[in-house]
């Protein structure tokens, strides 16, 4: 694309025998709002630090703004990182925090005062500058470590989980004051989150990576709607999706495991255009419902707990030896002896070896 701004090409990190990350390449257009989204582990933060220039890769390249920065080091790249523990220095104020790249880089007092300002009031912290970190909160000192990296006048900003240390309140308005930020400084952003719902909420587009392998690059929107992988839809949603497996019989039929079960036309046709022997199917819990009304399939359960969460219940069944959640609305009712349930549109298709979709 025209406007690529940062571009990482077949970038790839071992320890020892270990590969943590494969052969990641990816496009990042300037004023984006980037996460990469995916569990603990997964190799996030080693492909941050490699962006920042931290962590050397074992091969690749990555070019910013037109510029190859592969081997340029960490403090020329013009990458401003916010550390997942905030790193600040506890010796100094928060002043002298804010200031500290400045300083490294040997910009004039003046300036860096004027800098250090301008951050400070970016994150809202203008007159906290003379406090120690140990006088501040938590959501404060995240703030200072977010304000030390814009002091710079980053080309590209780096946060690493920034909300993980942050109580589930303080959270949601951070997270608020994060996108109003972005929004004010058009500042190119890349953000690490195990988080689904904060990588839904804060990007223009979401890269979600699982052993070290991107499995899918898309909007949030694609992400849920249009999953590419079995993976990016068990962990996107709340609740996710399940999977559910679907065998082939040697007549031409589908089986679900311990079940009577006609998978109905629809799908049927749907799985017979797909030569496989098993399938997962991706179900959403809200895609499903205890109301036969247009639906194309239906699928045996028995009920085995409801959760009541006041604005909806979630509703857990059996379906033979399989798991599955159904999401009931305020105004859906639960039926007496529910024996089925219902699919009304049909759900993406996965391989059950390596999880890509099919069909
Ligand atoms: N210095 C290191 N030496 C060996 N293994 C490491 C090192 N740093 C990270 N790892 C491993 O690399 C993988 C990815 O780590 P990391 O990028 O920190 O994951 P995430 O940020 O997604 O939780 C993990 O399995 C981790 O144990
Ligand atoms: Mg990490």
């Amino acid at each position: 694309m025209s406007d690529t701004y940062l571009s990482i090409e077949n970038m790839w990190k071992a320890y020892g025998d270990t590969k943590v990350l494969h052969s990641v390449s990816l496009d990042v257009q300037k004023g984006e709002f980037l996460a990469l989204l995916g569990p603990s582990g997964c190799g996030k933060t080693t492909l941050l630090r490699m962006i920042s220039g931290l962590l050397q890769p074992n091969g690749g390249m990555l070019k910013l703004n037109g510029k190859t920065i592969t081997d340029v080091p960490a403090n020329r790249r013009g990458i401003g990182l916010v550390f997942q523990n905030y790193a600040l220095f506890p010796h100094m104020s928060v002043a002298e925090n804010v200031g500290y790249g400045l300083r490294m880089r040997k910009v004039a007092k003046t300036e860096i005062a004027a800098n250090v300002k301008e951050a400070l009031d970016l994150v809202k912290l203008t007159h906290l500058g003379e406090r120690m970190p140990s006088e501040l909160s938590g959501g404060q000192q995240q703030r200072v470590a977010l304000a030390r990296a814009l002091a710079i006048k980053p080309q590209l900003l780096l946060l690493d989980e920034p909300l993980s240390n942050l109580d589930a309140v303080l959270r949601t308005s951070v997270r608020a004051e994060l996108l109003e930020l972005h929004n004010r400084t058009g500042l190119t952003t890349i953000m690490v989150t195990h988080d689904q719902a904060e990588a839904m909420t804060l990007a223009d587009r979401i890269v979600v990576l699982n052993n070290g392998h991107v499995l899918q690059h898309d909007a949030p929107q694609a992400i849920y709607e249009q999953p590419q992988h079995a993976f990016v839809s068990t962990f996107v949603g709340s609740p996710p999706a399940s999977l559910l497996e679907v065998t082939r019989r040697v007549d031409g039929g589908y089986r679900l495991e311990d079940t009577n079960w006609d998978a109905g036309s629809h799908l049927s046709q749907k799985l017979a255009e797909i030569k496989r022997r098993k399938y997962h199917l991706g179900l959403r819990p809200e895609e499903l419902s205890f109301s036969a009304e247009g639906a194309l399939a239906s699928l045996p359960c028995a009920i085995r707990t409801v959760e009541y969460l006041g604005a909806e219940r979630l509703v857990h069944v059996d379906v033979g030896t399989q798991k599955l959640i159904v999401r009931l609305g305020r105004s859906d009712t639960l039926p007496s002896t529910p024996g089925h349930i219902y699919l009304q549109t049909l759900p993406p298709i996965f391989d059950t070896e390596d999880g890509r979709r099919l069909g």
